[in-house]
């Protein structure tokens, strides 16, 4: 077996049941929990905060919760997520007005970190990051909703960020989300991620155990 890892996002959940959902894709076979927040500022949708992944933790979840801030200002939902139980928090580069510091407030409290790259945002911005955080996020369509068609220009910058942290020695994961289903997950693990984010190839699907199967199959071979 390889260290792939597969996030549903619970962006595509049923949210009238969500910690039931929540169970069901991790008996299903999923390793994390991708978490959306939206603040419909940053991005023109709205979803889910600190006190739901609360909740999520109160209802007995204890697989790794994998928060992806799509908000600004960002610094006091990091606080909040940090208090609520999250497991790793990554935000927007452009979200941030100071990201060195908003690395820091997730760092010292012991949380993963990581930053995310729209479509459009190179990957220099990470120049002076990189060495201080766990992941990055390469966001394969626009953030805001679910059911988007992958962009393909992700995969070069996949390529390009795989080779700038091999070349500096670093340990950073490569996670992936956005328009990612059975029949791309393989060229995006070729590329060199190692975390999928999925949300509707999974949730749509009516069978959460045979499209997490499907997807890992891809990633078997
Ligand atoms: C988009 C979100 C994604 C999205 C993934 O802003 O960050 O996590 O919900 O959903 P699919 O897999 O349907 O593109
Ligand atoms: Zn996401």
């Amino acid at each position: 077996m390889n260290q792939f890892k597969i996030a549903p996002s619970i962006l595509s959940a049923d949210f009238a049941k969500l910690g039931e959902e929540v169970n069901s894709v991790l008996q299903a076979g999923a390793d994390i929990i991708h978490f959306d927040v939206m603040d419909n500022h940053y991005v023109p949708n709205l979803t889910i905060g600190p006190m739901v992944c609360k909740s999520l933790r109160q209802f007995g979840i204890d697989a790794p919760i994998d928060v992806h801030l799509m908000v600004s200002p960002v610094d006091s939902m990091i606080e909040d997520f940090i208090k609520a139980g999250a497991s790793m928090i990554t935000f927007h580069y452009e979200a941030s007005h100071h990201v060195d510091r908003s690395i820091e407030l997730i760092n010292k409290a012991g949380c993963k970190s990581g930053i995310v790259l729209n479509p459009s945002t190179d990957i220099n911005v990470l120049e002076y990051v990189l060495d201080k955080i766990d992941m990055v996020l390469i966001m394969s369509v626009n953030p805001g909703f679910g059911g988007q068609s992958f962009i393909e220009s992700s995969l070069k910058k996949i390529e390009k960020l795989k080779s700038m942290i091999i070349s500096r020695g670093l340990d950073v994961a490569i996670e992936v989300d956005g328009g990612i289903n059975e029949n791309n997950i393989r060229r995006v693990a070729e590329a060199g991620a190692d975390i999928f984010v999925a949300g509707s190839a999974i949730f749509n699907s009516g069978n959460y155990k045979k499209s997490i199967d499907k997807l890992k199959e891809q990633l078997a071979h």
